[in-house]
């Protein structure tokens, strides 16, 4: 079995004529955590939807599980595969429960076809009770059982986040994608965003990859942290190590540097 859930070699995706990501090689070792960083732009989401078939990489070869290979794969056969991923901005069916949403998510490993359906057949009822129980234990896991019959959209924000991992989750990934899952949440959320994300590798043996703008929880929860700067990866370590990168504090931390600078400025005016 290969050391690796995940390995694309040279990836390439074009927009015209920009260049979103630029032959990038890239691997995730089996129950780790890797954080992929980088500023606005710098072609991360692009990646994802690379390797969960929304966009066909225009060059370059995506090995998933040490034996598929990913590239014109369609995105419900990538899921099928044991991909799963949650979307920057909050992708739910808004009007269906939290409950139907992960329920969505369940079906994707049951056999019942439409006809089982309207018939409402022994194999069907026998799957929706089972999708059903599946779903509750899911929501419960993510911390959410309370808010099961509660429509997606009236659910605060962190309950959303929550609930787009228990709907990936009903997929049964191998490789949880996740960009920046802690987006607009305060810390408080945050903090246990970070460590849903931990368990998630750490209890249930799942891979993730984790597009993360929060450098505290990217370098607090990453076995490996990656960095992109207009489509190119130009950095790979420990989180220790690419912190100390020169060319990833130019590239990315340099504008957090400067806006501290900035800052110390403004302080040092008012003293
Ligand atoms: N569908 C698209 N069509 C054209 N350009 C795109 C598309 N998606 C992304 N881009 C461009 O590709 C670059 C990388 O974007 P993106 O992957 O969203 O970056 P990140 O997620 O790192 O912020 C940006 O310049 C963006 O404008
Ligand atoms: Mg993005």
């Amino acid at each position: 079995m290969s050391d690796y859930i995940l390995e694309a070699r040279g990836v390439t995706k074009r927009f015209g004529g920009l260049v979103a990501v630029n032959r990038v090689n890239f691997t995730i070792e089996r129950r780790t955590i890797a954080g992929l960083i980088g500023p606005n732009g710098a072609g991360k989401t692009t990646f994802f939807n690379c390797l969960t078939g929304l966009y066909k990489a225009d060059e370059g070869e995506i090995i998933f599980d040490g034996k598929y290979s990913l590239i014109g794969v369609p995105p419900d056969r990538i899921t099928a595969l044991g991909i799963s991923r949650t979307f920057q901005n909050i992708r739910l069916f808004g009007s269906m429960t939290a409950l139907e949403n992960v329920m969505v998510g369940t079906h994707c490993r049951t056999k019942s076809n439409m006809i089982d359906a309207i018939f409402h057949t022994p194999r069907y009822r026998r799957e929706e009770a089972w999708a059903r129980k599946r779903a509750l234990e899911l929501l419960e896991y993510v911390g959410m059982a309370d808010a099961a019959d509660e429509v997606a959209t009236s659910l605060p924000y962190g309950y959303q986040r929550r609930l787009e991992i228990a709907r990936a989750l009903a997929t049964e990934p191998k490789l949880l994608l996740l960009d920046e899952p802690t987006a607009g949440m305060n810390p408080n959320e945050t903090e246990e965003m970070t460590d849903l994300i931990r368990r998630l590798c750490d209890d249930l043996g799942l891979s993730i990859l984790l597009i993360e703008h929060d450098m505290r929880v990217v370098m607090g929860i990453s076995d490996k942290v990656s960095v992109l700067d207009h489509g190119e990866l130009i950095a790979e370590g420990t989180p220790e190590e690419v912190q100390k990168n020169p060319k990833v504090i130019e590239a990315y931390l340099g504008t957090v540097g400067t806006e501290q600078a900035a800052e110390a400025r403004r302080r040092g005016r008012d003293d």
